[in-house]
């Protein structure tokens, strides 16, 4: 297969060291899908953004880097001091801010965000039908919420289940298309949508990620690959929906 020019397609996430996004990835490259997603939100010097399931935030980071905004790093699995470390690290303390909490239980006051995204983590509480009113609570009047996470071309059917048999988990069952997300906020009447699409070539780059981790033998151990499960699909059913929508 012809090598997918990455670069040319992530010009931001480019700049940023090759060995850091690979000792912080936490499945697809959060960079590259973070880039995605700030495409078409428009963000601001000064703006408060939540970044919730941002595992070792790197998607924080590069928000704070790219557009200067204040960002509230929040994680379940990842300690706020371990990600603290990494936010001094990339000297950008000033902007970002490490904070461990359940999605359910966020420590925050109602309508102080301008902006709340997800990388690769809203699939994992944000299916049922009332997390998007509770977490609407937290962003302004006229604020953006935008998630990017792994999907599927069509709902999950025997023909999917068959075509992943040897590499699927329950947890895939939180793997949606983009006409679901949309017709899964829009229901509510709380939102207007403004985006709803899928990143263009995501298995190929997907798959670019994941062989470039076992290629320099930088597959997390306790993670694994994906490259079964992208091999079984072959660029047949994965994506990535990419939602963006206005609180009402
Ligand atoms: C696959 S990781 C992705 C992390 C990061 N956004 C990235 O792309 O590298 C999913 C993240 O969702 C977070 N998460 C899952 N369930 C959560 C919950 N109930 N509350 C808060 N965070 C949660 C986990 O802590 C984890 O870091």
């Amino acid at each position: 297969m012809q090598k997918f020019k990455i670069s040319d397609r992530f010009k931001r996430s480019e700049k940023y060291n090759l060995k850091w996004m690979k000792s912080n990835e936490m499945g697809p490259n959060s960079l590259w899908l973070t880039e995605f997603l700030t495409e078409r939100i428009d963000l601001e010097p000064g703006m408060k953004v939540l970044d919730l399931g941002c595992g070792k935030a790197m998607s924080s980071i590069f928000l704070a880097k790219e557009f200067g905004v204040q960002v509230w790093a929040t994680d379940l699995w990842i300690s706020p001091s371990e990600n603290l470390r990494n936010i001094n690290e990339q000297e950008i303390a000033e902007l970002v801010f490490p904070v461990y909490a359940e999605a359910h239980s966020l420590p925050y006051a109602e309508n102080f965000f301008d902006v709340i995204i997800s990388i690769d983590a809203y699939h994992y509480f944000g299916t049922d039908e009332i997390y998007l009113p509770y977490i609407l609570k937290f962003l302004k009047k006229g604020g953006t919420i935008g998630i990017v996470s792994p999907g599927l071309r069509n709902e999950i059917s025997n023909e999917i289940l068959n075509c992943f048999k040897d590499f699927w988990e329950p947890e895939f069952f939180s793997f949606h298309t983009e006409k679901w997300w949309r017709e899964h906020w829009e229901k509510t009447g709380l939102v207007e949508i403004l985006v709803s699409d899928i990143l263009q070539d995501g298995w190929k780059i997907w798959y670019e990620w994941e062989k470039e981790l076992i290629e320099t033998n930088s597959v997390n151990e306790e993670r694994g690959s994906d490259i079964g499960l992208l091999e079984a699909d072959g660029g047949k059913y994965l994506c990535f929906p990419r939602l963006i929508a206005k609180k009402k």
